[in-house]
């Protein structure tokens, strides 16, 4: 079958993978929607793995059950793309998403289990959720993000007014803010070196205001702040912007990584010591979190229909990757119909 396979730096092509076959413990599903995501670019830019063929957030039609208990063939799902050992410490209590097994072979970021970016694949039976009929499948495929900004801002510990910053519009950096303000955070506001990101996140209402990230934002930070925000969440990964988060966290405040840097960056350490900062890493979710994305999208309680940019077919996914990174594009979210 027709699929997208990473086979260069900054470089997809149309390939074909073999279809699925029918096994049991794995959930053989029509793809229906898949996300791309902050993480398969870095995956992108390196050019690393040859042949991965990416998409970890997506919705699917059941085609084969598994043997999965409650789950029929025409139901809809999604599932964490994750692949814990379930026999770890990590896994036993509950924290599949750091079992170190977890990503070796996660769905849409490994060989071994192929993504969303093509027409069918196989999950692992434990990893799949039903999801209710009133949230679109554009929607499902935003479940995997949305529940990256939740657990980062469970670990962040938000008290009601405290005062937040988001580093990063992107989607986990909208998803973030979204939440901080579901928990009561007084200002929230987005730092950002795209102007139309850092716009759409005040146009969209997930932040009260947006920094140019490539101006001085020590001023700023002063003027809105005094001594620097409770909470800083970092959404991007690189140097500058991990440097710009611990020197935006208030003494005594917490700092919560969520950007991934593929390669070691120099952060200034001196700052954390010397503010006494906590400084916490935040990777993916939890299934409960995973649950409760899909329980507030079906209750109306968060909208991320919003963030979603663009519906393109697999053809269009370089060019959507292009457009995701040249660094002056208002998308945020852009989903693929690989049956389109
Ligand atoms: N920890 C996890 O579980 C997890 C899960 C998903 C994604 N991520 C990571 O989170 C990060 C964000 O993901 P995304 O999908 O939103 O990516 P994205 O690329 O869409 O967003 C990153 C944004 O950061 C902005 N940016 C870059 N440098 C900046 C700086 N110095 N200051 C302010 N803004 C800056 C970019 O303009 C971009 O809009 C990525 O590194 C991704 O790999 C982590
Ligand atoms: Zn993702
Ligand atoms: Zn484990």
């Amino acid at each position: 079958m027709k699929c997208v396979k990473l086979v260069d730096k900054r470089k997809f092509e149309i390939g074909e993978i073999e279809e699925p076959q029918a096994q049991d413990g794995y959930v053989l599903i029509d793809v229906k929607k898949a996300g791309i995501c902050g993480s398969d670019i870095h995956y992108w830019d390196i050019g690393e793995p040859k042949g991965l063929v990416l998409g970890h957030e997506y919705c699917g039609i059941v085609t084969n059950t598994g043997g999965k208990e409650g789950l029929q063939v025409g139901d809809r799902v999604t599932a964490l793309p994750i692949s814990p050992c379930l026999k770890c410490s990590a896994c036993k209590t509950g924290n599949i998403q750091y079992c170190k097994e977890t990503w070796a072979n996660a769905t849409g970021l490994s060989l071994t289990n192929s993504g969303a970016l093509a027409p069918k694949m196989a999950i692992r039976e434990d990893m799949v959720i039903k999801v209710p009929d009133n949230i679109s499948d554009e929607e499902v495929a935003m479940v995997e993000p949305t529940a990256v900004g939740l657990h980062g801002i469970h670990l962040a510990d938000i008290k009601v007014g405290q005062k937040v910053l988001v580093i990063g519009g992107g989607i986990i950096g909208l998803v973030s803010a979204m939440f901080a303000k579901m928990e009561g955070a007084s200002l929230v506001v987005v730092s950002e070196t795209n102007e139309k990101r850092g716009q759409n996140a005040v146009d969209l209402k997930v932040a009260d205001k947006w920094y140019d990230a490539k101006s001085d934002l020590s001023t700023k930070i002063t003027e809105d702040t005094l001594e620097g925000f409770d909470v800083v969440i970092e959404c991007c990964g690189n140097e500058k912007a991990v440097t710009s988060a611990i020197l935006a966290t208030k003494p005594g405040g917490t700092c919560v990584l969520v950007g991934v840097s593929m390669l070691p960056i120099t952060i200034p350490t001196v700052s954390v010591v010397m503010s006494e900062l906590t400084v916490k890493g935040a990777i993916a979710y939890t299934k409960e979190e995973f649950e409760t994305c899909i329980e507030l999208m079906a209750n109306n309680q968060i909208d991320v229909k919003k963030f979603i940019s663009d519906i393109v077919t697999l053809e269009d996914v370089q060019a959507s990757y292009e457009r995701l990174t040249n660094g002056n594009d208002d998308a945020i979210k852009i989903i693929v119909d690989p049956n389109k």
